[in-house]
């Protein structure tokens, strides 16, 4: 299934606009397969990068690599840690996307899926992170984005291990970017608020059955209720904004957490 060609027949690449600075460099994408990180890995593909997709679903991103021949598939379940340090180390842009939520009040929040989810959300992205650094600092440059989320910045009820993962993310995020600054590397985390992805659709449904209301209903009387900007985020905008991570004004952001929660935190 291993791809490594970065060029391939002309006529299935998507390449927009070149970005100068992704010239010969590598990104890989955690939960490519779908979501946010699908978009992403089609972004920095039109940028003209050549893109590892890693999946626990090896078949979501081999048909997203059918589309692009920057894209490489990669299946890997990055719970299992054994098998993230088998993923490439020669990688200049990391983006730690993949996800996954668990609701449940704490007392009775199994202890092994909490376990699991931050091996996904914590543990891998350090490996990740730690596995990637010595490629970017031999090249003087590099770029970690973390998907992070408003849950990095905020709390909610009965989501403890993704809360507890995505805050721990957050510092992960910033320790890297002290370590890596005299490398020419930045750390930063990307912190939206309702994505329209299946992550969040496998929610809205749940919800409306749990409560008996409609779909429309969950969305605007319990997911919109924290934000100002009544309406869910597509996952092309926040491809759009990880770009700016990785483009010409990336440079001295660094360390941050860039929200895109349609005035939650302002709060
Ligand atoms: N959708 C939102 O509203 C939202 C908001 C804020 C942050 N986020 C974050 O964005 C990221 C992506 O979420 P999404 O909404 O695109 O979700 P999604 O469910 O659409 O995609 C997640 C991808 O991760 C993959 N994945 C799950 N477990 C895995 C594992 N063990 N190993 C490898 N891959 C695995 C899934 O197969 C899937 O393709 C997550 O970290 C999520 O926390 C999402």
């Amino acid at each position: 299934m291993i791809r490594l060609t970065a060029a391939g027949p002309a006529g299935r690449r998507t390449v927009g606009p070149m970005n100068a600075l992704l010239d010969g460099k590598k990104a890989l994408v955690t939960g490519a397969g779908s979501g946010i990180g699908a978009a992403v890995a089609r972004r920095l593909a039109a940028d003209g990068t050549a893109v590892y997709a890693v999946d626990l679903d090896a078949g979501r991103v081999e048909a997203l690599a059918a589309t692009n021949d920057l894209i490489t598939p990669l299946g890997c379940d990055l719970s299992d840690l054994d098998a993230v340090e088998g993923l490439p180390r020669d990688v200049d842009v990391l983006v730690n996307n993949a996800g996954r939520q668990h609701v449940s009040r704490i007392e009775e929040f199994d202890p092994d899926t909490f376990s699991n989810i931050l091996r996904l959300m914590l543990e891998s992205p350090f490996r990740l992170i730690r596995r990637s650094l010595p490629h970017m600092y031999a090249r003087g440059w590099g770029r970690v984005v973390n998907i992070s989320s408003a849950h990095g910045l905020r709390a909610s009820p009965y989501k403890s291990a993704y809360v507890s993962a995505k805050h721990g993310l957050e510092g992960l995020s910033k320790v890297t970017a002290l370590e890596g600054a005299e490398h020419g590397v930045t750390s930063n985390c990307i912190n939206p608020a309702y994505v329209r992805t299946p992550l969040v659709e496998a929610q809205i449904a749940d919800q409306a059955r749990t409560h008996g209301i409609s779909e429309d209903e969950v969305v605007e009387k319990i997911m919109l209720t924290p934000v100002a900007v009544k309406r869910l985020i597509e996952p092309s905008e926040t491809a759009e904004l990880a770009a700016l991570l990785w483009g010409p004004a990336s440079a001295s952001i660094t360390g941050t957490s860039l929200s895109q929660d349609g005035g939650w935190t302002a709060r």
